[in-house]
Parts: structure tokens; C-alpha cells; sequence
């Protein structure tokens, strides 16, 4: 049944780096921080990291061991694991991919501009950009285009070197650097005084803050943050080794996701909470926080910030990038595997699809009248990006996860799992987390996504 030509990881932490590039994005640098602000902190971070635990974890590892099972991308994945019908779960995360794609392009390309103003002001001094700077910013097409199109072009040429020496060897360089970043800057925070507000914001629950959408927000992101319920395990499972272990495997990569989400916070609140006056004014918008707070923060109260500053937006656009790429390398694989094409005809084509829905994003925030206003999900998500947005979030990803526990744990013979996870002791008896993944994939994490689905019918967002 194996493919003696497909791609395989080449290091044994290959598929961790790959993976974890996928998960770390500005899911975590950008919404995460947002939201846990906006929900109140210790509470809801503590059910966050419940959720990621009691669905994430089972998840990611449904999806690697599908991946791993068949090595085939999602699409005959399914068709060669179940009935017919299941090869929806495929066709839908390619299509959830071209939606994702289509607007966090457009808004990983504003780290490109962060960036740059960062390496002026660092040179030539701060200037405070003026009032309404960043709308206008966005509201300007042919820029929003261009840097959608960096964004894109870059993501493009990693996938058209393939699997080892385009995304291996980028997530390779790519991670670590990004780690490190990240540790230098929890560091350098550590000496300003914000720092304990900020631990007792994030670790200190208080259940009485939690607004009452606040369990099913959590939930609703784990999916985001750890890129599940679209296929990208399932792809990126496909390239693993059959000598690898699944769990050990899934239990890196949504430690990492989770320790770099909260360190974002901890780098985040606490320069927030050491500038006097700034806490309260920073809710107003989802944007705000990382693209208009942080950087006037950075240079006009912060120690080193003009050496902090562009560091911490190339962090982020490394982030945004191996996120990119995994979205793009569903898409590309299932050409490859379903239509026959080559890498490279599947590259192109998979991009350029892809660049015309950011396209319309992209004229979304205010450059054309019609795509920047209509609205079918209500006040407050106008727009082509808002829309593509809360549809993946909201609907998308938590139904494809909802498919994959059905699948996995309802009916995919017992045994294709057992035999995929090994979780057995010597005298044949399975181990206690094989068991605790068991319950997890067939009760908590179906019932906890059918509640959020429920949820969302009632009108709550995610996004
Ligand atoms: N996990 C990525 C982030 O946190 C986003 C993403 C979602 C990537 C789904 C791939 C698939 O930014």
C-alpha cells in the first residue's frame, strides 16, 4: 500500500518543526494575546489550556495517525480508510485552505510594513505615526495587494521546492530562530515592572471575569492555533516514518503552540502593563494590539525597544510564513495525489487561486466600497476578510475537526489505531494514555465541538 516515492521527514524532528511551524502563527502572537485580554485572562487561559488538552491533543493526534496510516494526502487518505463519503473531510479542508490563505496573506503582509517602520525609527528616531495612519494604511488596494503578494510569493516558493528542501529546510532555520527570539524577548520583559500584573492576569483565575462565551472562545481557537480540523496533520502526518512515535510527536507540538501563546502574552502585557495609563486603553480593537499599541510602546517606553521592535516583527512574519506554507501544502498535495499533477503545476496553480481570493480580501479594508461593506454574518463582520475569517473559524474548522473524532473514534477499525499509536504494555494491555485518548476522541471532543457548533448556530463568533 505504500508509496515507494513519497517524501518522507528526513531528521527525526523534521515533522515537529514542520508542524509546529504550522501551529505557531498569528493565531498566537496576534489573536491569542487579543482575546485572553479581552475574556479576562487567568480563567479563560486556564480553560484554553483545558480544551487544548482534553481536544486538541486527541485531534492532532487523529490526524497524524490518518496522515501516517495511509501516507497519502487527505482526500485518499479518507477514500482509502473509509466508506466513500468520508473523503469530504478532505475536499473540505482544500477548501478551507484556499479560505484561510485568502485573508491571513493579507494580514501577515502587514507584518512586512511593521518591519520596515520598525528599521526606520530604529535608525532615524520614533515619529508617531498620526491619528487614522493605520486605516488609511489598509484602506490603500494597491499596497495591501503588493504585500499580500510578498506573502504569497515567498509562501509559493517554499512549497515548489517540496517537502525536504523547501519546507523542511526552511521550518529548520525558521523555528529555532524563532524560539530563540522569543526567549531573548520573555527576558528582556522580565526586567520592567509590569511583570507582575502580567502574571497575575494570566495565572490567576478568577471565574467571576470570565465572560459566559468564554468556554466556547477557547475551544473554538485550540482548532485555529493548532491548525487542526482542515487536513494539515493529516499531510504533514503523511510524510512521517513508520518508526516515529505519534503521541510523543502530538504532545511537542501542542506543548510548543501553547508555550509560545503564552509567552506572547507574558511579552505583550507586560510592556502594556509597565506603560502607566495603556492598560485601559488597549481593548478597543482586535488589530490594535499588535500592529498599533505595541509598536508606539516599544520605542517610547521600553528599554531597548528599538532593538526589541523589528526583532519582534520578524518573529512574527517567520510565524505567519511556516503557517502559510502548511496551508498551501494541503492544497498542493491533494493536486499532486488527486489530479496527477506535478509539484511545481500544482504549485502555481494551488498559489495563484489562492492570491485571487486575497486579492479580494485585500480590498476589503476599505479600498472598494462593495467588498469592504456587505455582510452575511452580521454587524461587525463586514467584509470579504472579516467573512472568510468567521466562516473558517467558526464553521469550517470546528466541523471538519467534529468529522475527524466520528471518524477516528466511531469508525475506523480499532485496530488500524491501535497498531498506528502502539500505546500497549509488554503483557498486551493498553496504556493508560491510549485509554485516555480513546475517551477523549469519542466523547469530550465530539461533544465539546458539537457544543461550539451549537453555539455558533446560536449566533456566538469565534473569530
Ligand atoms: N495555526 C495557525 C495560526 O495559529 C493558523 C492555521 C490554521 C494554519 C489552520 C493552518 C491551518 O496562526
Amino acid at each position: 500500500m505504500e508509496q515507494a516515492n513519497r517524501a518522507q521527514w528526513r531528521s527525526k524532528i523534521g515533522f515537529i518543526l514542520a508542524a509546529t511551524g504550522s501551529a505557531v502563527g498569528l493565531g498566537n502572537l496576534w489573536k491569542f494575546p487579543y482575546i485572553t485580554w479581552h475574556n479576562n485572562g487567568g480563567a479563560f487561559v486556564l480553560i484554553y489550556l483545558v480544551s487544548v488538552v482534553l481536544i486538541g491533543w486527541p485531534i492532532m493526534m487523529a490526524e497524524i495517525l490518518i496522515g501516517r496510516k495511509t501516507h497519502e494526502s487527505p482526500v485518499p487518505a479518507m477514500e482509502k480508510l473509509g466508506p466513500k463519503g468520508w473523503s469530504i473531510v478532505g475536499w473540505l479542508g482544500v477548501l478551507t485552505g484556499f479560505v484561510i490563505l485568502g485573508y491571513y496573506t493579507v494580514i501577515a503582509g502587514w507584518t512586512i510594513t511593521s518591519f520596515i517602520s520598525c528599521i526606520q525609527w530604529s535608525f532615524s528616531g520614533y515619529t508617531p505615526p498620526a491619528d487614522g495612519a493605520f486605516g488609511e494604511f489598509i484602506g490603500n488596494g494597491p499596497l495591501q495587494i503588493l504585500l499580500a503578494f510578498i506573502f504569497m510569493a515567498a509562501t509559493t516558493l517554499v512549497i515548489w521546492k517540496g517537502i525536504n528542501k523547501g519546507i523542511e529546510a526552511t521550518t529548520r532555520i525558521l523555528m529555532p530562530v524563532l524560539l530563540g527570539i522569543l526567549i531573548y524577548l520573555v527576558i528582556m520583559v522580565m526586567f520592567l515592572p509590569g511583570r507582575a500584573d502580567t502574571f497575575k492576569f494570566l495565572f490567576n483565575p478568577n471565574f467571576g471575569e470570565l465572560p459566559s462565551t468564554g468556554i466556547l472562545e477557547a475551544v473554538g481557537h485550540a482548532f485555529f492555533t493548532l491548525s487542526l480540523g482542515m487536513g494539515v496533520m493529516i499531510t504533514y502526518g503523511s510524510y512521517m516514518g513508520r518508526g516515529e512515535s505519534i503521541t510523543r510527536n502530538a504532545v511537542m507540538v501542542v506543548f510548543l503552540d501553547t508555550f509560545v501563546a503564552i509567552c506572547a502574552c507574558i511579552i505583550m502585557y507586560t510592556i502594556i502593563f509597565s506603560a502607566p495609563g495603556v492598560a485601559e486603553s488597549v481593548s478597543g480593537s482586535t488589530v490594535g494590539m499588535l500592529f498599533i499599541t505595541l509598536p508606539d510602546l516599544l520605542y517610547t517606553e521600553i528599554p531597548f525597544g528599538h532593538i526589541i521592535a523589528p526583532i519582534f516583527y520578524i518573529l512574527v512574519a517567520f510565524a505567519a510564513l511556516s503557517s502559510t506554507i502548511s496551508l498551501l501544502e494541503v492544497i498542493v498535495s491533494l493536486f499532486i495525489d488527486k489530479l496527477k499533477m506535478t509539484r511545481h503545476q500544482a504549485t502555481i496553480i494551488g498559489s495563484s487561486f489562492a492570491f485571487i481570493v486575497s486579492i479580494f480580501s485585500a480590498l476589503s479594508l476599505g479600498a472598494v466600497g462593495i467588498f469592504s461593506k456587505f455582510s452575511f454574518f452580521g454587524e461587525g463582520k463586514e467584509g470579504v476578510l472579516s467573512t472568510l475569517d468567521h466562516l473558517a473559524a467558526n464553521w469550517m474548522l470546528p466541523v471538519g475537526g467534529l468529522l475527524i473524532t466520528l471518524f477516528v473514534g466511531w469508525k475506523l477499525d480499532k485496530k488500524i489505531v491501535e497498531e498506528e499509536l502502539g500505546l500497549f504494555n509488554e503483557d498486551g494491555s493498553p496504556k493508560f494514555t491510549y485509554q485516555m485518548f480513546r475517551f477523549f476522541i469519542r466523547f469530550t471532543a465530539p461533544i465539546a465541538i458539537l457544543a461550539v457548533i451549537i453555539a455558533v448556530i446560536l449566533g456566538k463568533d469565534f473569530s
